[in-house]
């Protein structure tokens, strides 16, 4: 890619932990003129993360952190991010909680997106909740990360129908689908050009 498309765009890190669909998404995005954002890093917690094959065929830069030693592994990733001049993070599909002390050296500069129409279903198993409530919508959210869990600041929100044949899976599937709209539509909301 030519090196020099990134110049005046925010350099942003992607935290992944898995398939890295969301990841792929923002990749995408990025790569297009209208992006405020410019992939620069992308940090996961696991190095088994199918997600992190979108790096390689990308030629983005990658962090391993396994976060055992929580302080420790968030130490050195604050250092890594500094290194990198990273100005914004993006969490996506990301499954370890940062600290609190970790969130203040990126206060208000970092974003999640959440299987839910938050303020309802707040962490795991969102789909499995929405579906034992008899909820008739669900979605997903963007939102800035505090640090209180899944609690910040909505950014943007797409609603989804539950049908009646809906299962975890089904309904999984078509939120992620909106997820990958959304996340590239809250980001352009915060920082457009
Ligand atoms: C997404 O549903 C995201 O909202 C949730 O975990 C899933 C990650 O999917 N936090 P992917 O790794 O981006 O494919």
């Amino acid at each position: 890619m030519d090196q020099s498309i990134g110049l005046n765009k925010i350099k942003t890190a992607v935290f992944i932990s898995g398939t890295g669909s969301n990841l792929k998404s923002l990749i995408k995005f990025s790569n297009s003129k209208y992006s405020p954002i410019f992939i620069e890093l992308i940090v996961s917690n696991n190095q088994k993360a199918k997600g992190l094959k979108y790096g390689l065929i990308n030629n983005i830069k990658k962090k391993i952190i396994n976060f055992k030693n929580k302080k420790k592994s968030e130490n050195k990733l604050l250092l890594e991010l500094k290194k990198n001049k990273i100005q914004l993070i993006c969490l996506a599909g990301f499954m370890k909680i940062l600290s609190k002390n970790f969130i203040k050296n990126f206060e208000g500069k970092i974003l999640n997106i959440h299987p839910s129409l938050l303020p309802k279903y707040k962490g795991l198993n969102t789909h499995k909740r929405a579906l034992e409530n008899k909820e008739k919508y669900s979605g997903c959210t963007v939102h800035f990360v505090t640090t209180k869990l899944d609690s910040g600041k909505i950014i943007l929100q797409k609603k989804v129908k539950i049908l009646k044949k809906d299962n975890v899976n089904s309904l999984a599937k078509k939120i992620l689908a909106e997820e990958h709209k959304l996340y590239p539509k809250a980001i352009l909301k915060v920082f457009s050009l």
